[in-house]
Protein backbone atom coordinates (compact mmCIF):
# COMPACT_ATOMS: atom_id res chain seq x y z
CA UNK A 1 0.00 0.00 0.00
CA UNK A 2 1.28 3.32 -0.78
CA UNK A 3 -0.01 6.26 1.48
CA UNK A 4 3.23 8.78 1.33
CA UNK A 5 2.05 10.67 -1.70
CA UNK A 6 3.79 10.48 -4.75
CA UNK A 7 4.85 14.09 -4.72
CA UNK A 8 6.90 13.36 -1.87
CA UNK A 9 8.57 10.51 -3.19
CA UNK A 10 10.82 12.47 -5.00
CA UNK A 11 11.84 14.42 -1.62
CA UNK A 12 12.35 11.09 0.00
CA UNK A 13 14.83 10.19 -3.28
CA UNK A 14 16.59 13.05 -2.94
CA UNK A 15 17.61 12.44 1.02
CA UNK A 16 17.81 9.05 0.23
CA UNK A 17 20.90 10.35 -2.28
CA UNK A 18 23.10 11.65 0.79
CA UNK A 19 23.64 8.31 2.33
CA UNK A 20 25.62 5.47 0.95
CA UNK A 21 23.14 2.88 0.00
CA UNK A 22 23.65 0.44 3.00
CA UNK A 23 23.13 2.98 5.02
CA UNK A 24 19.73 3.96 4.10
CA UNK A 25 18.35 3.56 8.04
CA UNK A 26 20.51 7.41 8.29
CA UNK A 27 17.37 8.71 6.69
CA UNK A 28 14.55 7.37 9.03
CA UNK A 29 14.20 10.68 10.76
CA UNK A 30 14.17 13.22 7.60
CA UNK A 31 12.21 10.72 6.24
CA UNK A 32 9.94 10.24 9.16
CA UNK A 33 8.78 14.47 8.97
CA UNK A 34 8.28 14.07 5.50
CA UNK A 35 5.66 11.28 6.42
CA UNK A 36 4.29 13.57 9.44
CA UNK A 37 3.87 16.75 7.17
CA UNK A 38 2.03 14.61 4.62
CA UNK A 39 -0.56 13.01 6.93
CA UNK A 40 -0.33 14.63 10.49
CA UNK A 41 0.74 12.08 12.29
CA UNK A 42 2.02 8.52 12.03
CA UNK A 43 -0.23 6.08 11.66
CA UNK A 44 1.25 2.03 11.88
CA UNK A 45 0.57 1.42 8.25
CA UNK A 46 2.91 4.90 7.28
CA UNK A 47 5.36 3.53 9.75
CA UNK A 48 5.51 0.62 7.77
CA UNK A 49 5.81 2.40 4.56
CA UNK A 50 8.62 4.01 5.84
CA UNK A 51 10.44 0.77 6.56
CA UNK A 52 9.92 -0.78 3.92
CA UNK A 53 11.41 2.28 2.08
CA UNK A 54 14.41 2.05 4.07
CA UNK A 55 14.49 -1.52 4.18
CA UNK A 56 14.18 -1.75 8.02
CA UNK A 57 12.36 -3.52 10.28
CA UNK A 58 8.78 -1.92 11.38
CA UNK A 59 9.79 -2.30 14.59
CA UNK A 60 13.28 0.26 14.21
CA UNK A 61 10.87 2.94 12.82
CA UNK A 62 8.03 2.47 15.64
CA UNK A 63 11.36 3.01 18.18
CA UNK A 64 12.74 5.95 16.52
CA UNK A 65 8.99 7.46 16.17
CA UNK A 66 7.88 6.67 19.96
CA UNK A 67 11.23 7.87 21.47
CA UNK A 68 11.19 12.06 19.64
CA UNK A 69 8.16 13.65 20.95
CA UNK A 70 7.95 15.70 17.56
CA UNK A 71 6.48 12.61 16.25
CA UNK A 72 2.76 11.86 16.86
CA UNK A 73 1.93 8.56 17.11
CA UNK A 74 -2.13 9.51 17.39
CA UNK A 75 -3.93 11.83 15.48
CA UNK A 76 -3.41 15.53 16.91
CA UNK A 77 -4.89 18.83 16.50
CA UNK A 78 -4.30 21.50 13.76
CA UNK A 79 -2.06 23.01 16.94
CA UNK A 80 -0.11 21.20 18.98
CA UNK A 81 0.71 23.07 22.21
CA UNK A 82 3.75 21.23 23.71
CA UNK A 83 4.56 22.03 27.02
CA UNK A 84 7.92 21.50 29.28
CA UNK A 85 7.03 19.40 32.36
CA UNK A 86 10.86 19.03 33.29
CA UNK A 87 11.73 20.19 36.55
CA UNK A 88 13.16 23.97 35.92
CA UNK A 89 9.64 24.75 34.11
CA UNK A 90 7.90 22.78 37.09
CA UNK A 91 10.12 24.58 39.77
CA UNK A 92 8.43 28.27 37.99
CA UNK A 93 4.98 27.14 37.50
CA UNK A 94 4.64 24.79 34.80
CA UNK A 95 2.33 21.93 36.51
CA UNK A 96 -0.34 24.57 37.70
CA UNK A 97 -0.51 26.12 33.86
CA UNK A 98 -0.94 22.41 32.58
CA UNK A 99 -3.57 22.03 35.11
CA UNK A 100 -4.82 25.52 33.92
CA UNK A 101 -4.72 24.78 30.42
CA UNK A 102 -6.35 21.87 30.87
CA UNK A 103 -9.46 22.92 32.68
CA UNK A 104 -9.94 25.58 30.15
CA UNK A 105 -9.91 23.56 27.36
CA UNK A 106 -11.84 20.13 28.88
CA UNK A 107 -9.24 18.02 28.39
CA UNK A 108 -6.69 16.37 29.79
CA UNK A 109 -2.64 16.51 28.49
CA UNK A 110 -2.53 14.12 25.19
CA UNK A 111 -5.59 14.72 24.17
CA UNK A 112 -7.30 17.05 21.29
CA UNK A 113 -10.62 19.72 21.84
CA UNK A 114 -13.41 18.17 20.41
CA UNK A 115 -13.14 20.75 17.74
CA UNK A 116 -9.79 19.18 16.42
CA UNK A 117 -7.86 22.50 16.82
CA UNK A 118 -5.63 22.14 19.96
CA UNK A 119 -3.88 19.43 21.13
CA UNK A 120 -1.70 19.06 24.66
CA UNK A 121 1.04 17.33 24.67
CA UNK A 122 3.62 17.10 27.52
CA UNK A 123 7.14 17.20 26.66
CA UNK A 124 10.49 17.11 28.52
CA UNK A 125 13.28 19.97 28.64
CA UNK A 126 12.97 22.63 25.28
CA UNK A 127 16.16 23.84 26.24
CA UNK A 128 14.89 27.54 26.98
CA UNK A 129 14.62 26.72 31.17
CA UNK A 130 15.79 30.25 31.99
CA UNK A 131 12.48 31.19 30.28
CA UNK A 132 10.05 29.02 31.52
CA UNK A 133 7.29 27.95 31.46
CA UNK A 134 7.99 27.36 28.05
CA UNK A 135 5.53 25.74 25.34
CA UNK A 136 6.27 25.46 21.71
CA UNK A 137 3.78 24.93 18.61
CA UNK A 138 4.05 23.37 15.94
CA UNK A 139 4.48 22.91 12.71
CA UNK A 140 6.43 26.08 12.83
CA UNK A 141 8.30 25.01 16.44
CA UNK A 142 7.59 28.71 17.35
CA UNK A 143 8.27 29.00 21.57
CA UNK A 144 6.21 30.84 23.63
CA UNK A 145 8.36 31.32 26.72
CA UNK A 146 8.26 32.97 30.45
CA UNK A 147 3.97 31.80 30.31
CA UNK A 148 1.51 32.60 32.96
CA UNK A 149 -2.48 32.14 32.92
CA UNK A 150 -2.56 35.62 31.46
CA UNK A 151 -0.57 34.79 28.24
CA UNK A 152 -1.92 31.21 27.86
CA UNK A 153 -5.39 32.81 28.19
CA UNK A 154 -4.21 35.43 24.87
CA UNK A 155 -2.52 32.55 23.06
CA UNK A 156 -5.92 30.23 23.17
CA UNK A 157 -7.51 33.27 21.96
CA UNK A 158 -5.24 33.35 19.00
CA UNK A 159 -5.13 30.07 18.02
CA UNK A 160 -9.38 29.97 17.91
CA UNK A 161 -9.15 33.34 16.03
CA UNK A 162 -7.06 31.98 13.52
CA UNK A 163 -8.51 28.42 12.95
S1 LIG B 1 13.18 22.66 31.78
FE1 LIG B 1 11.70 23.61 30.53
S2 LIG B 1 12.88 24.32 28.88
FE2 LIG B 1 14.31 23.26 30.09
Amino acid sequence: MQLIKEKRKSDISDILKRYPADRKKSALLPILHIAQEENGWLPVEIMDEVAEILDIKPIEVYEVASFYTMFHLKQVGKYVIEICRTGPCCNVGAEELIHYMENKLGIVCGETTSDGLITLKPVECLAACGTGPVFQIGPEYYYYENMTKEKVDLLIDELRKKG
